[in-house]
């Protein structure tokens, strides 16, 4: 077995291990990075596409500032449509000035693989078999197999950046983790088609037909969502059917100005709240997705891998750099309070548009009457904004 050494071993090239990897090579700190998948699989991914100042700034940090700020949208504000009313949350003047920016996940990735092969980081990709061992001391170390043979990687620390379905949350004893999880009845149907988007700032529509949202790529390019049954089949769902259900969900005014067209990619992401604690054993730091599932009402997938990369970057900064261990100790219950704040606001969001196949008449007056009240006061309204701009870290 081939045996090499870095100073951190990074499980998975999603955005959260390109961000981390990126940010330690830059200030002088080894890393490299194991990836399931293949590049071209991680290059054509298609997720959110809405940026908090917070990932903003990383992201400048990491040396791939100049396409975002070229092609992205900045905006200062969102539609929430009940039924047939429409009403605007300005985003800058409830935040003091805040705003997002619109620029999808997949360019996000695309720039972190570039930029890192231009400072030489170290990629393995189609990587089989990745193990994690002796995790509760300072040696661990991880084994996987590239192009068929067999490799084993000497580090100091483990970052375990491969998502929801990756090995290294299940490389923790379950007597040291423990999980929260709630499952959504029904899922979302999105497609990306290339027609310039129904409005200039993202729709969030509650309809008595179910959620949808209008998001966007760029002027030209559009993304839609609706919500759908939990068990739909992608086969069922034609782009005329999608075209027709979300024009219905839309304030008429709105669903005449839509411009459809052929999609080009459509898929059914389920919905689910997720959260691992704690986000470290022993040598082993759990990273975005690896800890943590949002739905994607409000967009927080990307932004909290962000400032857990942030966290824990600060962390290994102190440590290699001052031999400083403080940060890096404090590194889970950093992360994770941001997390829940963040997983709670999500999961209003969601609660707040959606319709529950499940949900009495009572619940559903309770919903209807907190989308009423949040849109009505302006207090309810920054809370809102203040979370949806991100909170700070
Ligand atoms: N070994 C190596 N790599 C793995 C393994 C494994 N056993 N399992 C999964 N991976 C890889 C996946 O192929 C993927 O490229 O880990 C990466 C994880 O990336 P993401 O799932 O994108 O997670 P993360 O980087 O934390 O990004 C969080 O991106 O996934 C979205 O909705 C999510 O917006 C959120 C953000
Ligand atoms: C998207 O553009 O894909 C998007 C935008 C906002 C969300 C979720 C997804 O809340």
């Amino acid at each position: 077995m081939k045996t090499i050494s870095t100073q951190v071993c990074i499980i998975g090239a999603g955005p959260s291990g390109l961000m981390l990897g990126q940010l330690l090579n830059d200030i002088g700190i080894d890393t490299i990075i194991v990836e399931r998948a293949s590049l071209d699989h991680v290059l054509s991914r298609v997720r959110a596409g809405v940026l908090e100042q917070g990932a903003v700034r990383l992201l400048e940090r990491a040396g791939v500032g100049g396409r975002m700020h070229g092609e992205g949208l900045v905006h200062e504000g969102f539609a929430i449509t009940c039924e047939d009313e429409i009403h605007r949350i300005d985003l800058a003047g409830l935040t003091g000035g805040q705003s997002v920016m619109v620029y999808g996940q997949t360019e996000v990735t695309r720039d972190l693989v570039d930029r890192r092969a231009e400072t030489s980081g170290v990629t393995h990709y189609e990587v089989e078999a990745v193990e994690l061992h002796d995790l509760d001391g300072d040696r661990p170390y991880v084994t996987c197999r590239v192009e068929g043979e067999e490799l084993r990687i000497d580090c100091r620390f483990i970052a375990g950046c491969d998502g929801f379905h990756g090995a290294s949350r299940r490389a923790v004893p379950e007597s040291a983790i423990r999980t929260f999880e709630k499952v959504y009845p029904f899922g979302w149907l999105g497609i990306l088609s290339d027609v310039p988007p129904v409005s200039h700032e993202l729709i969030y529509a509650s309809h008595s037909r179910g959620f949808a949202l209008c998001s966007m790529r760029s002027m030209t390019r559009s993304r839609y969502y609706i919500q759908c049954n939990a068990g739909d089949s992608i086969d069922a769902w034609s782009d005329d059917q999608f075209w027709s259900e979300l024009r219905r969900r839309l304030p008429p005014e709105i669903g005449e100005q839509l411009t459809t067209g052929p999609s080009f990619e459509k898929s059914i992401a389920p919905l689910r709240s997720f959260v691992a604690e704690p986000m470290r054993f022993g040598s082993l730091f759990l990273v975005g997705d690896a800890a943590h599932i949002v739905p994607p009402t409000g967009a927080k997938g990307l932004n909290l891998a962000a400032s857990d990369v942030h966290y824990l970057f600060e962390g290994l900064q102190a440590y290699f750099g001052d031999s400083d261990s403080e940060l890096l100790n404090a590194y889970s219950e950093r992360a994770l309070a941001r997390v829940w704040r963040a997983v709670r606001f999500s999961w209003w969001m969601t609660t707040m548009l959606h319709r529950f196949p499940d949900h009495a008449p009572f619940e559903r007056r309770i919903l209807e009457t907190e989308l009423a009240y949040t849109l009505e006061s302006d207090a309810a309204k920054s809370a809102l904004a203040e979370n949806y701009v991100g909170l700070p870290y």
